[in-house]
């Protein structure tokens, strides 16, 4: 499919999104939401889709935060649909049965730090800074930025950089445990498939489960260890959980078919 703010490709059950906005700095606009969602559904329909990667076009930014010229006019009601729509799709993106990873490329700002959290995992090319700048402008983060950056960073250090809209950069990151990898920008994309080539190799019911699993414990709604239950037994109607500890048996290489 075709989109005007994104750039997409598929190889090898890798489905790689970029944000394709430089003049703006990949800020996110409506329309990039708008499209982030198609894009979604796009990955929840094509069985060809194994795996995702995010990341943003050219070497300055992954995404420099929600697009600020949006905002000026907005009321409070406007201003609270923007962020449920906002929360909404990156839910979706958090809560998407096939493994999503953000390859952060420059400024992760505002909502694009949100974005880079609301991702499965993140890796970060050298250059890469994070931040939730939005107290600079009056505003707090608005797609779940307070939420997933005390899940993934703790409390003290959330609390100073939302607070100070300070910057970090990668290998703060990386020490903060906010990105599993730092690289040369150049191998940025290649780790990413690297990773995922493993990834993909495994058996895909299992890796949603995985992903259903690990976000239960940030549920409230949800008993994690109950939801572990259930998918630890629903893994035993799978053809894959057969293929798997029959392969293992046999001392041969499993091979996967997602049933
Ligand atoms: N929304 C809308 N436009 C943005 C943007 C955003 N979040 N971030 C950058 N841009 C635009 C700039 O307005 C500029 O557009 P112009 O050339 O039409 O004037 C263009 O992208 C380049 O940005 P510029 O600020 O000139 O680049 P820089 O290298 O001087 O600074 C940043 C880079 C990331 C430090 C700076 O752009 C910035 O602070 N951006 C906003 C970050 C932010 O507050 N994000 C949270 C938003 S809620």
């Amino acid at each position: 499919m075709a989109y005007q703010t994104l750039l997409t490709s598929l190889e090898a059950g890798i489905f790689t999104i970029t944000i394709n906005r430089p003049d703006k700095l990949n800020a996110l606009n409506m329309a990039v939401f708008a499209e982030l969602n198609l894009a979604f559904d796009e990955v929840n329909t094509n069985e060809s889709i194994k795996s995702v990667i995010i990341t943003g076009t050219g070497e300055k930014a992954f995404v420099a935060g929600a697009d600020i010229s949006e905002f000026s006019k907005f009321s409070k009601q406007e201003a609270m649909k923007l962020s449920a729509d906002g929360q909404a799709t990156f839910f979706r993106i958090e809560n998407c049965p096939k493994p999503v990873v953000a390859a952060v490329n420059g400024f992760a700002l505002g909502g694009g730090c949100e974005l880079a959290m609301s991702c499965h995992f993140r890796i970060a090319s050298a250059n890469a800074k994070f931040g939730q700048p939005e107290v600079n402008l009056g505003l707090i983060p608005g797609y779940g930025g307070t939420q997933r950056l005390v899940q993934l960073i703790g409390k003290g250090r959330a609390m100073e950089l939302l607070m100070s809209a300070g910057m970090i950069d990668a290998s703060t990151a990386l020490q903060y445990g906010l990105v599993n990898y730092v690289v040369p920008a150049e191998e940025l994309l290649a780790k990413a498939i690297s990773i995922l080539t493993v990834i993909n190799s495994k058996a895909p019911l299992a890796i949603a489960a995985c992903i259903e699993s690990a976000n239960a414990v940030f549920d409230e709604t949800k008993n994690g260890y109950q939801v572990e239950v259930d998918a630890f037994g629903n893994s035993f109607d799978t053809a894959d959980m057969k293929e798997g500890t029959t392969a293992f048996l046999e001392k041969r290489k499993a091979v996967f078919t997602g049933k």
